[in-house]
């Protein structure tokens, strides 16, 4: 008689000889450190962390390898649960998503479609992009003389037709933060004329995150959706996790636009990220080391740059950001580019400390011969 095999308990097996594999690969990628460390450009370019992913949520992914044959129905309940609880509202007032840039084109599209959208310039543009891209309306409203959000005159702007005010604090590229008490009147003001997004990607960077955050509006039944990720302080942008934390009427207005069905390893490894308080405290003060060395380098240059609370620094090049970024792309390493009406100013990313000597000494050499 023909040996009969028991189909689920290979399968089993050989996820568990994959799980030996895997656990080989992430003790390989700890041990490399960071992606960082090869040999390819610099990257200074996209707002990333080298220093992620931890290696609580590296290991948390070996051990997931074998369960990609599931949907992720169960981790994303359990991160909900988890930033819920930390956050103090409802796991109902949390909607996990493909990084927070699915989030907010999920706003774009569907606040865009319903009135007109204001938001600062510049600011980050993938939410005002994506109105834009699907036939929507945005006012943007300059920063004001010290780059921060003008939202006096964003106030000023609000008709009985905007349906999203958008505040990205702090704000990319220019990393500058809006004041909390002015935010919170501000929103005040407007909440029961527009909804106010606001885009706190670079929130946890901050020395005092929490009375900066604007979870209390959310927590007070104001009409605020506000938006994180963990592409930063994780360091897992190419893991795509991002969260929103809204009043459930929000939510439920949010949800039905969403595309993607999470993953099994980014969710695990947001999991497990997120409970590591030691990582978190880490990466944070690798960027703050990153950002003081940076800032040095263009004051000794007499650089006017931006006091950056992100992951990132703007600062005045004085002449042209596509000759400066061509130079430095020929020493290999990738800066940001310029945003309107700040020709002259160029965003550089932060990389590890390592990167950012390497990238001060070619500013040197830039600027001096
Ligand atoms: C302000 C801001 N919001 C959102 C995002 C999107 O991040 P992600 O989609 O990786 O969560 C970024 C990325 O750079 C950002 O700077």
């Amino acid at each position: 008689m023909a040996p009969t095999f028991d189909r689920r308990h290979l399968f089993r097996a050989s996820g568990a000889a994959l799980g030996v594999v895997a656990t080989g690969l992430v003790h390989g990628g700890l041990r490399r450190a960071h992606a960082a460390d090869n040999n390819g450009p610099i990257r200074l370019v996209a707002n990333e962390n080298p220093y992620g992913p931890s290696a609580s949520a590296q290991e948390a992914m070996a051990n997931a390898l074998a369960d990609g044959w599931m949907y992720a129905t169960t981790e994303a309940r359990v991160l909900r649960g988890l930033i819920a609880e930390r956050e103090g509202v409802e796991p109902s007032n949390v909607l996990i998503t493909a990084g927070s840039g699915e989030l907010l084109k999920m706003a774009g599209l569907g606040f865009g479609q319903t009135g007109d959208v204001v938001a600062a310039r510049p600011t980050f543009s993938m939410l005002v992009g994506y109105v834009r891209n699907t036939g929507g309306t945005v006012h943007e409203i300059n920063l004001d003389k010290n780059m921060i959000h003008d939202l006096a005159a964003m106030e000023g702007r609000i008709s009985d037709n905007t349906s999203l005010v958008y505040v990205c604090n702090p704000n990319n590229p220019t990393g500058t933060l809006s004041d909390a008490d002015t935010l919170r009147s501000f929103i005040d003001t407007v909440e029961s004329r527009t909804t106010v997004f606001v885009d706190e990607a670079y929130v946890d960077l901050l020395e005092d995150p929490s009375s900066n955050a604007m979870v209390d509006q959310v927590k007070a039944g104001k009409n605020v959706i506000i938006a994180r990720t963990f592409s930063k302080i994780h360091g897992m942008a190419g893991l795509r996790i991002g969260y929103a934390i809204a009043r459930e009427d929000l939510i439920k207005r949010l949800r039905p636009l969403q595309m993607s069905f999470l993953n099994v390893m980014g969710l695990r490894a947001a999991v497990a990220s997120y409970k590591d308080i030691e990582f978190q405290e880490f990466s944070k003060s690798k960027i703050q080391e990153c950002v003081s060395i940076t800032q040095s380098a263009f004051e000794d240059l007499g650089l006017p740059y931006t006091p950056s609370k992100g992951n990132f620094v703007l600062f005045d090049t004085g002449g042209s950001v596509r000759a400066f970024s061509t130079a430095m792309r020929r020493k290999n390493i990738l800066v940001g580019r310029s945003y309107a009406p700040y020709e002259s100013w160029c965003r550089v990313s932060m990389g590890t400390v390592e990167q950012m000597a390497v990238f001060a000494e070619a500013l040197r050499e830039y600027y001096k011969g």
